[in-house]
């Protein structure tokens, strides 16, 4: 492991060191950051071989006023006002190695720009005393903005050190602005404070207007748009010029997930001008009183909670890391580390629980209809205390049945799979979602025809575990207090591994998915289960920032539209050539690969389709990487093709190394990676609607080494929507040098895998 840490102090100024602006540059030199107080309004832009991609953004937060006036809380925006005190930079460089990933080894190698400012106001004297009139009073206070600035992006943060000035404040808004040089390409989703399992707009950034009541225009039980013009982050874009663009957030930590409100030339809102300063004394400035940012500048617009306040703040502390990663090169916007980098290291003490898994599950026959969660269907409202479920009349569509389990089980032992998710083993599925229900789970208690003895036992014996499941319906306080006794089943059983869902309005009411609280819950489910040596799949809980440095514990997220849709309408066939240049930026997503049968009219009477060929299918699991990858078709499916399904037994999910060969948001993307501690590639390839030639040189295997390879691709006529599973096994020996030549149908993939000799 290489490590450096240097401190280069570039200038050390007491003085106000407004309009000179500072410029830091990547260790490359490729980008450049430039940091000024113009105004009193800390400023930076950023650009990348010569080119903008961030003009001059102000940055501050509005102060939450009025409400708490009585209460000693800090009110004074950080916005205005501020003087550069103190300039210092560094250079880190450091190689580390995460629990389990895309890559062995992860360089963090940046160079480091802190920015110490301090505000000055004066308010009244207290009232004259015996003729004595008292002076004004000064105050002072200090913030820091941290930069780091890599090769492939930036990141910034804001630092409140604990000072008289500055102990409690409520943050009314964050105002970071991120000036776009262009009208860009943009892959968006309207921003929301309850759901991101939208299908991603592509669109100029001008357009976003004029296409948001088409992007919110669909189903979901939990949907809070703000703007017209908000967006979600990871936000990626394209510039005329090539640049790849895209913002997003690193370390969310006690604090409310970043939206990005876009300012087009039709944006009213932040418009009045701060009144003149002329008094005496300093105005407190009313919130929104800030200029207007010219068009194609995107604010920060932070998740409320069920008081509308974006946070509540207590000094020493920080917020979470914006970023802002750039290049010319698609392929960069997917090997970069730069939000795990900007997290802290592991928080664990030992790991060596954390593994990661490959699972089958009781579940695509119940999100397709043909089966269900609940046990029985005589009750129209349950109330968990007051029945003896074994007494219920049973519905007989239940699934989560002993032989329905001792089934996947068998499969799984079979096949080389390590666990199996069961949905609906636990009582209350009569009446779970939209009720504003508020005890609606217990966790522990299962239905009659689960014995989850029994089941456990049987799982063990054929070396496979099964994997816990907790839909909270998102009532956040019932889950809190059932966890522990929850997870204490789980360790009694054997259980190591829990999927947690959030579906449907937040309870308490009023409160979002994607707030301060929110996030707060989430960690604290996370860290909890570590205690228990349990890993955390938290379904609907909001978009990852890369915490999973810190808590590896934490191995997939759903936040964003998963296969589960291919079952309600279906999702767009470029859907997943653009989830890893955005939602994936920020940690592995629990996409539920693996749809062989992709018309669910042949085994149900569901009537949508996935749009995905079966060897497009088998490309997910190396395009959407996870170290969490589920088989989710039924075992029947997978039977019917079982030379295929041949790649999902074969097929890692931790690697010493990942290559992207090609990429274009929304087009394609080819991988190659090496399994960990073996000389065994696979690699895969998915493309959009219009299919792909792919020309793949194997100049990264090792020379001097023969590898079986075998191909697993799109026969001539596949096509995603007529003829899905028209695919060819091809298996050859190849060696370093060698070229494939592969053609992806529409809505296709192929995947390869090398095994060394
Ligand atoms: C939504 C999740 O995404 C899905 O996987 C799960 O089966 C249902 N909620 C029920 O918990
Ligand atoms: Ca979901």
């Amino acid at each position: 492991m290489v490590m450096k840490h240097r401190n280069i102090i570039l200038a050390l100024m007491l003085l106000p060191l407004t309009a000179m602006a500072t410029e830091v540059k990547s260790p490359n030199g490729n980008i450049v950051l430039n940091f000024t107080v113009e105004d009193g309004r800390p400023t930076y832009s950023m650009s990348y071989k010569g080119k903008e991609v961030v003009r001059p953004s102000h940055l501050g937060l509005e102060l939450s006023k009025d409400k708490h006036a009585s209460m000693g809380m800090d009110e004074r925006d950080l916005m205005t006002g501020f003087t550069l005190d103190k300039e210092e930079t560094s250079e880190f460089d450091e190689t580390w190695q995460p629990v389990w990933g895309e890559t062995r080894d992860i360089r963090n190698h940046y160079h480091e720009y802190v920015a110490t400012l301090s505000q000055q106001w004066r308010t009244a004297p207290p009232k004259a005393r015996d003729g004595v009139r008292l002076q004004p009073r000064l105050h002072r206070r200090t913030i820091l903005i941290r930069f780091r600035v890599y090769d492939d992006g930036i990141g910034f943060r804001y630092e409140f050190p604990q000072q008289p000035e500055l102990n409690y404040f409520l943050i009314q808004e964050e105002r970071s602005e991120f000036a776009m040089a262009g009208d860009h390409k943009a892959w968006w989703l309207p921003g929301d404070y309850d759901t991101q399992e939208q299908e991603t707009q592509e669109s100029r950034l001008s357009e976003i207007r004029g296409r948001f009541q088409e992007a919110v225009n669909w189903g979901n039980s939990s949907v809070a748009v703000f703007s017209p013009t908000g967006v979600q982050t990871s936000l990626q874009m394209k510039s005329d010029d090539g640049l790849y663009i895209n913002i997003h957030e690193a370390a969310c930590l006690d604090y409310a997930t970043m939206h990005l409100e876009l300012v087009d030339g039709q944006t009213k809102a932040m418009t009045t001008k701060l009144e003149g300063n002329t008094n005496a004394y300093t105005p407190n400035p009313k919130a929104s009183d800030y200029e207007l940012p010219q068009p194609f500048t995107f604010v920060s617009h932070l998740t409320p909670d069920a008081t509308g306040l974006k946070g509540a703040m207590q000094t020493p502390c920080e917020t979470p890391w914006r970023t802002v990663m750039v290049s010319d090169d698609a392929r960069d916007m997917l090997s970069s580390n730069l939000i795990l980098n900007l997290n802290e290291p592991c928080a664990l003490d030992d790991t060596s629980w954390i593994h990661p898994t490959k699972y089958c599950g009781v579940w695509w026959e119940m999100i397709v209809g043909r089966g269900n969660w609940h046990y029985t269907n005589d009750f129209p409202s349950v109330k968990l205390d007051q029945i003896d479920w074994n007494k219920v009349k049973p519905n007989g569509t239940h699934k989560a049945n002993n032989e329905n389990v001792k089934r996947y089980i068998d499969f799984a032992a079979k096949n080389g799979l390590d666990e199996v998710l069961v949905e609906g083993w636990n009582v209350g599925w009569e009446d779970w979602a939209n009720m504003w229900k508020r005890d609606v789970f217990d966790f522990v208690t299962p239905y009659p025809d689960f014995d989850i003895k029994m089941l456990n036992d049987y799982a063990h014996s054929k070396g496979v575990k099964l994997l816990m499941h907790h839909e909270t319906s998102s009532s956040t306080q019932n889950y809190e207090r059932h966890m522990e006794k929850a997870f204490q089943l789980m360790n009694k059983y054997g259980y190591d591994a829990v999927k947690t869902g959030y579906v449907g309005d937040i309870i308490p009411r009023g409160d979002h998915h994607y707030s301060q609280s929110m996030n707060n819950h989430y960690l604290y489910v996370v860290k909890e289960a570590a205690k228990h040596h349990i890993m955390v799949n938290a379904h609907e809980a909001t978009r990852p920032t890369g915490i999973c440095r810190t808590y590896p514990n934490l191995v997939g997220n759903e936040s964003a539209r998963g296969t589960e849709y291919e079952a309600f309408g279906g999702s767009r066939p470029d859907h997943t050539c653009i989830l890893p240049f955005t939602r994936l930026q920020g940690g592995p997503m629990d996409y539920t690969p693996g749809i062989f049968v992709t018309k669910l009219s042949e085994w149900s009477n569901n009537p949508s389709w996935a749009r995905i060929t079966l060897a497009g299918s088998l490309a997910l699991y190396l395009t959407m990487y996870s170290p969490l990858q589920m088989a989710a078709d039924l075992p029947e499916n997978y039977e019917k093709f079982d030379d295929a399904f041949q790649f999902i037994r074969d097929v890692a999910c931790d690697w010493d190394e990942s290559i992207y060969l090609e990429a274009e948001p929304a087009d394609y993307i080819t991988v190659a990676r090496k399994a960990k501690k073996t000389d065994n590639w696979f690699i895969g390839g998915k493309c959009d609607e219009n299919g792909h030639k792919s020309t793949i040189k194997l100049d990264f295997l090792d020379k001097g080494k023969k590898y079986d390879c075998t191909i697993y691709a799109d026969a001539k006529d596949a096509h995603y929507e007529t003829n899905p599973q028209a695919y060819t096994i091809t298996k050859k020996v190849v060696k370093a040098g060698d070229v494939l030549k592969l053609t992806e149908a529409p809505g296709g993939g192929f995947a390869v895998s090398l095994i060394a000799k």
